[in-house]
């Protein structure tokens, strides 16, 4: 099966529209080609703009598959919710994706599993393609417990969202040891749990596992993507840090073709 790679920049809440200018200039010179999907996401702010700059820059980024994406959405539809982001708004908006439970959210900002998979819910619905962030904590690897979290994760997607949950979605494995730390998981490590992932979802899910996009998140950058991008079932990357400098990340969405 052949899997287009997807490499998606988390900024996180950082960045401006100057480094989406960089990007875009980047994009139309130095990457000529669509075997790799790029996901920009921006801080929600930003999406509008971003995306009327790729409109106008259209015909310049035809060799490019691009497209933009939001870092969190709400579990409701709309409403009394202050300072929340409906599903609906980030396509009104002109994204194609949305990040999901990553980490950062999980721990301050009160993601549970359950709320992930609601969130997951209304992200389908309004025709989004949810990047679902999934990993363990340093405790949780060494107690031996990466598997049961992950799975954990995943289950509570299905059961919110039924057995063919990921039939338009991607996965996004973040060790939080390896978040922001300058220490990316081995090539052998993030193999590993990606293989895991896919059995787990050929198990539980009613997809075909072999077509679902698992990213690899946690300190990539240049000089270890290759590595990381070469395991069997690793289709890509998530970007923090290195998706904040244009050079860095045209290079890494180079790698990844
Ligand atoms: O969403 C992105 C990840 O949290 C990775 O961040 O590349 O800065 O380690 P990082």
């Amino acid at each position: 099966t052949s899997r287009r790679p997807v490499v998606a920049g988390n900024w996180k809440m950082n960045g401006h529209l100057e480094l989406a200018d960089q990007l875009v200039e980047k994009f139309a010179t130095e990457l000529n080609s669509d075997a790799v999907e790029v996901v920009l996401c921006p801080p929600a702010v930003f999406l509008s703009d971003l995306s009327k700059k790729l409109e106008q820059n259209r015909e310049r980024l035809s060799a490019v598959e691009l497209g933009i994406g939001g870092q969190n959405a709400s579990a409701l539809e709309k409403g009394a919710h202050t300072g929340e982001i409906a599903a609906s708004m980030l396509k009104a908006a002109g994204c194609e994706y949305v990040i999901l439970g990553h980490s950062e959210r999980r721990a301050m900002y009160g993601d549970t599993p359950e709320l992930v998979a609601e969130k997951f819910a209304q992200a389908k619905a309004n025709g989004l393609t949810p990047i679902l962030c999934t990993g363990e904590s340093e405790d949780e690897r060494e107690a031996g417990k990466t598997f049961e979290v992950i799975a954990q994760d995943l289950e509570k997607v299905i059961e919110c969202n039924g057995k063919q949950a990921f039939d338009n979605a991607i996965i996004a494995y973040e060790p939080l040891w390896a978040i922001g730390t300058g220490k990316s998981a081995t090539p052998e490590q993030a193999q590993e749990v990606h293989a895991f992932i896919r059995g787990h979802l050929a198990k539980i899910g009613d997809v075909d596992a072999d077509t679902v996009r698992i990213l690899y998140g946690g300190s990539v950058t240049p000089d270890n993507a290759d590595e990381l991008f070469a395991q069997a079932d690793v289709d890509g990357g998530l970007i923090g840090g290195a998706s904040l400098v244009a050079d860095k990340f045209i290079k890494l969405c180079q790698l990844a073709v």
